[in-house]
């Protein structure tokens, strides 16, 4: 699995297939998706075009995807895989992932796709009575047909690992969870790591994304405007980016820094030619504050609820 690879979500319709296209140009081979950001089409559009061009080839690729929250149910998986599949333009995925450990009402392809988090027609978060266990099954049953070489989990924590790995006769290959300086998960990544499961990091600039949502929390100043960043960053003279997805490297994480931008795609790409010293690792890891951008709770607020849902309820 490529270390740095290329997040796509909210990378918008008519502008992620340049992206993607560029970012394969420049040497990127790890390419993070799903069935929730509604683009797979357009990356699958730019994977064919990549390959026409000889720009890669199949296996040169490792593409992820995610099963969303209403194809829980066993008999749901494969039609899950099989539609990202068609739209990614794949015979199988590198890798495919539970995006989160939420199970809600099944909403069939036809009658909206992406499905999104609010059920069409009541408006409203329904959720299913599906435990992991059966989503579980479907995942190594997909695995066993070979649509997907690895699988494994996202936004799971280390008590519902713990549960997975009981059962499960396929191991998770993943989690891929929220990580940045501001938040560190030192129990989850250390379990994780552990149990010999990669951790991919998502959203590894902090909160640049999330301002563009309104769920920056007030920190909008973010990771990379942070003091301490950037003084490492003129240090080494790297950017403050480069120095975030440096510090996950040494870390021993995965990351997948999403841009549409050539120029950010290419600076966050070269994060292998400097070294953070021990001294600059404590500094960084001591800037966590347990802020966590990527809260489902405050998804559901954002989405017109009046008090949100209380999801962990
Ligand atoms: P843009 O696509 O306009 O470059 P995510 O948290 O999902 O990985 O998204 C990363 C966010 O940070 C995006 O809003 C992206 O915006 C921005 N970004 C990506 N790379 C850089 C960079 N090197 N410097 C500053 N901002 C970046």
């Amino acid at each position: 699995m490529p270390v740095i690879g290329l997040g796509t979500w909210k990378a918008p319709k008519g502008e992620v297939k340049k992206a993607v296209l560029a970012a394969l140009k420049q040497g990127y081979r790890h390419l993070d998706c799903a069935c929730d950001y509604g683009n797979e089409e357009e990356v699958g559009a730019a994977i064919k075009e990549a390959m026409e061009a000889g720009v890669v080839t199949r296996k040169d690729l490792f593409v992820t995807s995610k099963l969303w929250n209403t194809f829980h149910a066993r008999e749901h998986v494969e039609v899950a895989i099989q539609k990202s599949l068609k739209d990614l333009g794949l015979d199988y995925l590198d890798l495919y992932l539970i995006h989160f450990p939420i199970s809600m009402k099944y909403v069939p392809i036809e009658e909206l796709y992406p499905p999104e988090w609010l059920n069409p027609t009541s408006k409203k978060i329904e959720f299913v009575d599906v435990p992991v266990s059966e989503t579980w099954a479907g995942m190594e049953g997909v695995c066993r047909k070979g649509l997907a070489r690895n699988i494994g989990v996202s936004n799971f924590c280390a008590q519902t690992l713990m549960d997975l790995l009981k059962y499960a006769e396929i191991k998770p290959a993943v989690n891929q969870i929220e990580l940045h300086p501001y938040l560190t998960q030192d129990s989850l990544v250390a379990f994780c790591q552990e149990k010999g499961i990669v951790l991919t990091a998502f959203s590894p600039l902090g909160a640049s994304s999330y301002i563009e949502l309104g769920m920056d929390r007030g920190e909008g100043v973010g990771v990379l405007n942070n003091p301490v960043v950037q003084a490492i960053a003129r240090e080494h003279s790297r950017t403050p980016a480069q120095v975030c997805l440096r510090w996950a490297v040494q870390r021993g994480y995965t990351a997948i820094p999403k841009s549409t931008h050539e120029s950010r795609l290419q600076e966050n790409l070269h994060v292998f030619d400097f070294t953070l010293s021990a001294e600059d690792m404590v500094k960084i890891s001591r800037l966590n504050r347990h802020l966590r951008y990527n809260d489902p709770g405050e998804f559901c607020k954002g989405m017109g609820l009046p008090n949100g849902y209380p999801i962990y309820a």
